[in-house]
C-alpha cells in the first residue's frame, strides 16, 4: 500500500506491506526517513516522528527558529550539500565548474507510469504499487531543476531510484548522483562480497562505524572485486534471527555504496554509480536517470532476507521468458578441449553428452576467424573452417539431429589487433582520449559508445544465431575497461542497449552472462542474462565460498555451475566426481570436461549423477535457500519448494575420529511425516588405494586391471541412507550414518574423506 497521510504534524508518505514498510515524512520540504525496515502500520507514524533534542552547538539549522531543521541530525531519504547536513551527500552538481546546493524542496507526487522510464536502463518488473517525490530547486539560479525520487513497491523488496531534470536554463554538470539515500537507525555490521578471478564474491563482515566503509568498483564493471549486493545485519543477527538488510543495484559498470554511522547512532547507506571520475553534462532539457536500486529487509537473519532477495529476483529480474523456467543441463566443451576441437572432436563430444543426459551442447571459444589461441580473431565473425568445414550451420544441425540444444560462445565486446575488425577499423578501439590502448588477455575493447560499433556487433551476432538456429549464447568479455567515469558509464548504456536489440526480439534464447567468470554478476546484466557464469573456478571446495556468497543475493538458478575434471586446473586439488556433482546442483548445472578422457565409471556415474539430477532439478534451481547449521568446517545448504526439499552436506578437511554427524532440515511441517534418502553415489575401490591390501585375502594393485575391471562391474555404494521421521525431528536434527574412520566397509559407511559431500531428499511420506 502506499498513502500520504496529511495531518497537523505534517505530509506523511507511507508505503509497505507485509514484507517491509517505508515511512517518509516531508520536514522542511526534505524527505525525512523516518522508517525503513520492519512491516510498520500508516498509524506509526507519528510516534516515530519522535521528539529528541535536536539543533544544538555549532549545528547549522536548515530553518532559523525551528531546531527540528537541523538536517545533520534527521534520518533522511534524501540530501545535498550545502543545507547542514553534512554526512556523505548522494549528490553533487557543479555549475560554472564550482559546486551548487540546488536546495531541493517538495513539489508534489504521484505515481510512475511505465513510459517514463529510461528505455535503455534496465528495469525490475511487476511492482505492486509506485510513487514518485518531486522536489523543485529553490535556487535562485536554478529555477526550473527539479528531483524525482521515485519508490517502487514489489511483493519482497523496495526499489529505488533517483532522476535529475534540469528544465532550468542553466548548463549542469553532474559529479555524482547516487540511486539511493538512507538513514537507519541500530548497529550494524557490513558484509561484502570480494575477491578477483577465479576467486570470486568471498563474504567479508566488518562493523559499521563512524569511518567510512566503501564497497567501490572502479575498473569498469560490476567487477569480480566487489559486487554491488551487500548486507547490514545487526549487531547479533545469524542465519535465522536478527535483522538483516540485503541491499543491491541495477547496474553493470562502476558502483559504489557507503555505510557510516553518524554522531546520532543513524548509519547512511548510500547506492549508486560510482562517482569516480564522473562529471556527466546536464544541458537545459536534459534529465539524468539513475540505476534502480534494491532493497531487501528481514527480521529473521540472513536466511530470511535471501528468502525475500531471492524471490525478488526470481520473480521481477529475471527475463520474462525464463522466470522459473527449469535451465536445461549443459555440456560446455571449454575445459576439456580450449581452442583444440574440430568438427569430429565436437560430435564425438556431443554424442557422449547426450548418453550422460545434456540437454544442450555449447560450443566455446575458438569457432572464428583465425582462433587458435586468445592472440587473435576476436571481433571477427567467419567461421573458422579448418575446424569447422561444414559451418556453424552444419554443426547445429548434427548436434540437434542427436537431440540436443545448440549454444555458441561470443565475446562481442572485444577484439584482438590480430583480427580483419581491427585491421578495419582501428578507430573503433575503446581508449582514454590520447591515451594508448592497453591490453588485457592480448585483446581492447570496443567502444560502445560509438553507433557504428553497436550496429557492427547487432548485426554480426543476430545474423548468426539466425542462420545457425542457437538457443543459448554465452555472452563473454574477459578484461577490464580501459576507460573511467563518463566514457565507462556510457559504454555500459552503449551495452545495454545492444543486448536490448539482439535479445528482445529472442526472448527464447538462453543468454548466460560471463566476464572472465564473475566480473560482472549483476542485477543489471540479469535483466537480459537469466544465468551467470559464476567463476573460471571449478574447484567444487572453491566454489562452496563462492557460490555461497552469490547466494547471499542471487538465486540458485543465477549461477552457472560446472562439473570439471580432477585433480582441478588452478588448484590441482583432486576431488570425488559426487562432490563436484553435488555442489554444481546447486546451480544452473552443466558438465565441462573432457568426456573422451573418462574412465567407463566415471561415464556411468555422470550418467546416473544427471538421471537423479533431473528429477530434483526444480527445487535445486527454485527452491527456497538456506543454509543450515553443520558441523566445524562444513557446509549445509537446503534447496526446498514444497513438493521436496534438498540438503546439501560439504565436507573441507575431515578430522580422524570425527563426532557424530547430524543433518538438520529447516522449513518443514513439524508434524507431518518425511522420508528421507540420500542420493546414491558410487565409490571407487580404487579411492582406497593400496588399503585394499587389508580387507582383501589377495594383493591386489589399486590401479591394477582387476580393480578396474571391479570398478566397472561392481561399483559399491557410497554413503546409502535413508530414515522417516517428523518435520520436528528433522529441523532438531537426526544422526547420519557412520563416516569411514580406519573401519572396513558396508553400504551405509559414509566413505567421505576431505572434500566429501553428500546430497539428501526430504519428501513427505505417501
Ligand atoms: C573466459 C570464460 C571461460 C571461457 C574462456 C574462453 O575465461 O570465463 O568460461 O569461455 O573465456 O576463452
Amino acid at each position: 500500500m502506499i498513502k500520504h497521510i496529511d495531518n497537523p504534524n505534517g505530509h506523511f508518505l507511507y508505503i509497505g506491506n507485509t514484507a517491509l514498510s517505508c515511512i517518509l515524512k516531508i520536514s522542511c520540504g526534505k524527505a525525512e526517513l523516518l522508517h525503513l525496515g520492519a512491516p510498520l502500520a500508516e498509524e506509526d507514524c507519528e510516534a516515530l516522528c519522535g521528539d529528541t533534542l535536536l539543533g544544538w552547538g555549532c549545528d547549522v539549522r536548515y530553518r532559523e527558529g525551528d531546531p527540528r531543521s537541523c538536517l545533520d541530525d534527521l534520518p533522511l531519504a534524501w540530501s545535498e550539500r550545502g543545507t547542514g547536513d553534512y554526512r556523505e551527500t548522494p549528490m553533487e552538481l557543479l555549475y560554472e565548474g564550482t559546486d551548487i546546493c540546488p536546495d531541493f524542496v517538495y513539489f508534489c507526487s504521484g505515481s510512475l507510469k511505465r513510459e517514463e522510464l529510461d528505455p535503455v536502463l534496465p528495469h525490475a518488473r511487476g511492482a505492486q504499487e509506485t510513487v514518485k517525490l518531486v522536489f523543485r530547486s529553490a535556487n535562485r539560479l536554478l529555477q526550473g531543476l527539479s528531483l524525482e525520487l521515485r519508490f517502487s513497491l514489489f511483493e519482497t523488496a523496495l526499489v529505488r531510484q533517483t532522476v535529475l531534470i534540469n528544465d532550468s536554463d542553466k548548463p549542469l554538470q553532474v559529479t555524482r548522483l547516487m540511486s539511493a539515500c538512507a538513514d537507519l537507525h541500530g548497529c550494524f555490521t557490513v558484509s561484502t562480497f570480494d575477491g578477483g578471478w577465479i576467486r570470486e564474491a568471498h563474504m567479508h563482515t566488518v562493523p559499521v562505524t563512524r569511518s567510512r566503509t566503501v564497497n567501490e568498483s572502479t575498473n569498469g564493471f560490476s567487477s569480480n572485486r566487489h559486487n554491488p549486493g551487500f548486507l547490514l545485519s545487526e549487531t547479533g543477527a545469524g542465519e535465522d534471527s536478527g535483522v538483516v538488510y540485503g541491499f543491491n543495484l541495477l547496474w553493470s559498470g562502476n558502483h559504489c555504496s557507503s555505510v557510516q554511522r553518524s554522531a546520532l547512532g543513524f548509519t547512511r547507506v548510500l547506492q549508486g554509480i560510482s562517482p569516480e571520475g564522473l562529471c556527466l553534462d546536464l544541458l537545459p532539457g536534459g534529465r539524468l536517470e539513475t540505476p534502480e536500486a534494491v532493497v531487501a529487509w528481514s527480521d529473521r537473519g540472513r536466511n530470511g532476507m535471501m528468502k525475500k532477495m531471492h524471490r525478488f529476483v526470481n520473480a521481477c529480474i529475471i527475463p520474462a521468458a525464463w522466470q522459473y523456467r527449469e535451465r536445461p543441463v549443459l555440456f560446455n566443451n571449454w575445459e576439456g578441449t580450449t581452442f583444440d576441437f574440430n568438427e569430429a572432436k565436437l560430435l564425438s563430444l556431443a554424442g557422449k553428452a547426450k548418453k550422460i543426459g545434456c540437454e544442450l551442447f555449447v560450443l566455446d571459444d575458438g569457432w572464428f576467424g583465425d582462433r587458435d589461441s586468445d592472440t587473435a580473431g576476436l571481433g571477427d565473425y567467419s567461421v573458422n573452417l579448418r575446424k569447422l568445414p561444414n559451418g556453424l550451420e552444419g554443426l547445429s544441425k548434427k548436434v540437434r539431429a542427436l537431440g540436443m540444444q545448440f549454444g555458441l560462445w561470443f565475446e562481442p565486446e572485444a577484439v584482438n589487433p590480430d583480427s580483419e575488425c581491427f585491421r578495419r577499423h582501428p578507430e573503433w578501439v575503446l581508449s582514454s582520449p590520447g591515451a594508448d590502448a592497453f591490453y588485457g588477455r592480448n585483446e581492447l575493447l570496443l567502444d560502445l559508445t560509438k553507433p557504428e560499433v553497436r550496429d557492427y556487433i547487432v548485426e554480426s551476432v543476430s545474423g548468426i544465431l539466425d542462420r545457425a538456429e542457437i538457443q543459448y549464447v554465452k555472452w563473454d568479455m574477459n578484461r577490464h575497461s580501459p576507460v573511467t567515469g563518463n566514457k565507462a558509464y556510457a559504454y555500459i548504456l552503449g551495452l545495454y542497449e545492444v543486448l536490448h536489440r539482439i535479445f528482445d526480439p529472442r526472448p527464447q534464447i538462453l543468454l548466460e552472462g560471463c566476464a572472465s567468470g564473475g566480473n560482472r554478476f549483476d542485477l543489471g546484466m540479469l535483466c537480459f542474462a537469466p544465468q551467470i557464469w559464476a567463476s573460471d573456478d571449478t574447484d567444487p571446495i572453491e566454489r562452496l565460498e563462492i557460490q555461497d556468497g552469490l547466494f547471499s543475493l542471487y538465486p540458485q538458478s543465477t549461477v552457472g555451475a560446472h562439473i570439471s575434471a580432477a585433480p582441478h586446473a588452478q588448484t590441482l586439488r583432486t576431488t570425488p566426481m559426487s562432490t563436484r556433482a553435488n555442489v554444481s546442483f546447486f546451480g544452473a548445472f552443466g558438465i565441462e570436461l573432457d568426456l573422451d578422457r573418462l574412465k567407463p565409471i566415471e561415464v556411468k556415474e555422470l550418467r546416473e549423477t544427471v538421471a537423479w539430477y533431473k528429477q530434483h532439478r526444480k527445487a535445486f534451481q527454485f527452491g527456497c535457500f538456506r543454509r543450515n547449521r553443520a558441523e566445524k568446517d562444513a557446509l549445509c545448504w537446503q534447496a526446498g519448494d514444497g513438493d521436496e526439499t534438498l540438503c546439501g552436506l560439504f565436507h573441507k578437511l575431515i578430522p580422524a575420529g570425527p563426532e557424530i554427524e547430524w543433518l538438520s532440515v529447516n522449513g518443514l511441517d513439524p508434524a507431518r511425516i518425511y522420508r528421507v534418502e540420500a542420493r546414491p553415489q558410487l565409490l571407487r575401490l580404487a579411492a582406497f588405494g593400496d588399503l585394499l591390501r587389508h580387507v582383501t585375502p589377495v594383493e591386489l594393485n589399486a590401479d591394477g586391471p582387476a580393480l578396474r575391471l571391479a570398478d566397472r562391474h561392481y561399483p559399491m555404494r557410497d554413503g546409502g541412507f535413508s530414515a522417516e521421521c517428523s518435520g520436528a525431528a528433522l529441523r532438531s536434527g537426526i544422526p547420519l550414518s557412520k563416516r569411514f574412520s580406519g573401519t572396513g566397509y558396508d553400504a551405509a559407511l559414509r566413505v567421505q574423506g576431505d572434500f566429501g559431500s553428500s546430497v539428501f531428499c526430504i519428501k513427505e511420506r505417501t
